[in-house]
C-alpha cells in the first residue's frame, strides 16, 4: 500500500488533505484512519440524506439540533439520544450509530471540505445545509473550546491563536479554503447556506427556511415549539442538546468553561485587539477577494 501523505499538528491533531481531524476518535491509528477518510469518497448516499456541513464553532450544534427536531417523528428510537448521535459525523461514524438501516432521511453532519465528502452527494438525492458564521467570532470561540476539549491543542495566548488559525492549523483545517471550496463549487449540489448571525437575529426565518428546504410543513405552533426548545438558554439546560452529560468525563473539562459558551454576533471584539483583528482583516481581504460572501461581523452591523 502507498504512503499517504499527512501531518501531525501537536499530539492530538492529524492533518490529512487540507483538513484537520482529532486523533481520538481513531483509535486504531492512522493507517486506518487516512483509509476510512479516503473511503468516504465512495459513500453510498441514500434518497432524502440530509447533511450539516460546517467548519467548527459555526453553530454547528444548533443546526443539529433544529434539524433533528423537526425529524423527531421519523426517528421515535432517537428521541432520547444527544444531538451527535441522533446526527452524526460522517468523518467519526460508528457501528453504534447502525446507519446503515437508519430509517430516512438519515440525518449527517460533517466538517469536512468540499473536495473530500462523498462523490455520490453530487447525485442531489441528498440536502445539504451549511452554515457560516464570521470567522472572527469561530476564531474567539474556538480559542475558548480548546481549552475545555481535551482533545484540541490550546493556543497560549489570542496571538498564537490568530496564528493557528489563519494557518489553518487548528480542527477542520485553513477557514478560507472550506468556505471557497464549498462556495465555490455549490452548483453541484442541493445546498443551502444559512448564516450562524442569521440564525441569531432571525430565527423564525431560519426555521421556516430550514423546514420548507427539508420538505416539513409546520404550524405556526410547530415553529414556536421549536424555536422555544432552541433558544441558547434553553439548549444550554438541556441533556439532549449540550454536550455535557452526553460524553465521556474525560472529553471535556467543564472547570474551564463550557461547550454552549456565549452565544453572540460580535463577540470578537471583546478578545480581539486592534492589531490582532488589522492582521485578520488583511489576511481576509486577500484570501476572500473573489467570493461574494456577506459576513455580518456585529449584532449592529446587520
Ligand atoms: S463544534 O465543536 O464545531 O461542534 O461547535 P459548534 O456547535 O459548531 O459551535 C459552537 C458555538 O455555537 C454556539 N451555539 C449557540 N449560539 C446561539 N444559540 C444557540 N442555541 C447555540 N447553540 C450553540 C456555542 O455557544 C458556540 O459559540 P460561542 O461563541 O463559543 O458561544
Amino acid at each position: 500500500m502507498a504512503q499517504k501523505d499527512y501531518t501531525l499538528l501537536g499530539e492530538s491533531l492529524l492533518s490529512y488533505k487540507g483538513a484537520v481531524f482529532t486523533l481520538q476518535h481513531f483509535e486504531n491509528g492512522i493507517p486506518e484512519a487516512l483509509e476510512y477518510l479516503d473511503s468516504l469518497k465512495s459513500f453510498h448516499i441514500k434518497d432524502g440524506d440530509i447533511f450539516i456541513m460546517t467548519f467548527p464553532k459555526s453553530g454547528t450544534i444548533w443546526m443539529q439540533y433544529i434539524v433533528s427536531i423537526l425529524h423527531e417523528n421519523d426517528h421515535p428510537d432517537l428521541l432520547e439520544k444527544a444531538t451527535h448521535f441522533r446526527v452524526p459525523w460522517l468523518e467519526y461514524l460508528r457501528p453504534a450509530h447502525k446507519i446503515d438501516t437508519r430509517e430516512s432521511p438519515r440525518l449527517f453532519c460533517s466538517h469536512l471540505p468540499q473536495h473530500m465528502v462523498p462523490l455520490d452527494l453530487q447525485s442531489n438525492r441528498a440536502k445539504i445545509i451549511y452554515v457560516t458564521r464570521n470567522p472572527k467570532d469561530i476564531l474567539v470561540s474556538y480559542f475558548h473550546f480548546s481549552q475545555v476539549l481535551n482533545a484540541l491543542e490550546t493556543a497560549d495566548n489570542l496571538d498564537e491563536m490568530l496564528e493557528n488559525f489563519l494557518s489553518g492549523k487548528i480542527l477542520g483545517g485553513n477557514w478560507f479554503d472550506h468556505i471557497e471550496g464549498w462556495f465555490n463549487n455549490k452548483d453541484k449540489y442541493d445546498i443551502l447556506f444559512v448564516s450562524y448571525e442569521e440564525m441569531n437575529m432571525d430565527l423564525r426565518s431560519v426555521v421556516m427556511k430550514i423546514s420548507k428546504f427539508v420538505g416539513k410543513i409546520l404550524s405556526d405552533v410547530d415553529i414556536d415549539k421549536v424555536m422555544d426548545r432552541v433558544t441558547f438558554k434553553n439548549m444550554k439546560n438541556d441533556v439532549i442538546a449540550n454536550y455535557h452529560n452526553s460524553v465521556q468525563e474525560n472529553v471535556l473539562d467543564l472547570s474551564k468553561g463550557s461547550f454552549m459558551r456565549k452565544g453572540t454576533v460580535g463577540d470578537w471584539k471583546n478578545f480581539l485587539t486592534v492589531a490582532q483583528s488589522e492582521r485578520f482583516d488583511q489576511v481576509y481581504k486577500e484570501r476572500m477577494k473573489n467570493l461574494p460572501l456577506k459576513v455580518i461581523w456585529d449584532q449592529g452591523a446587520a
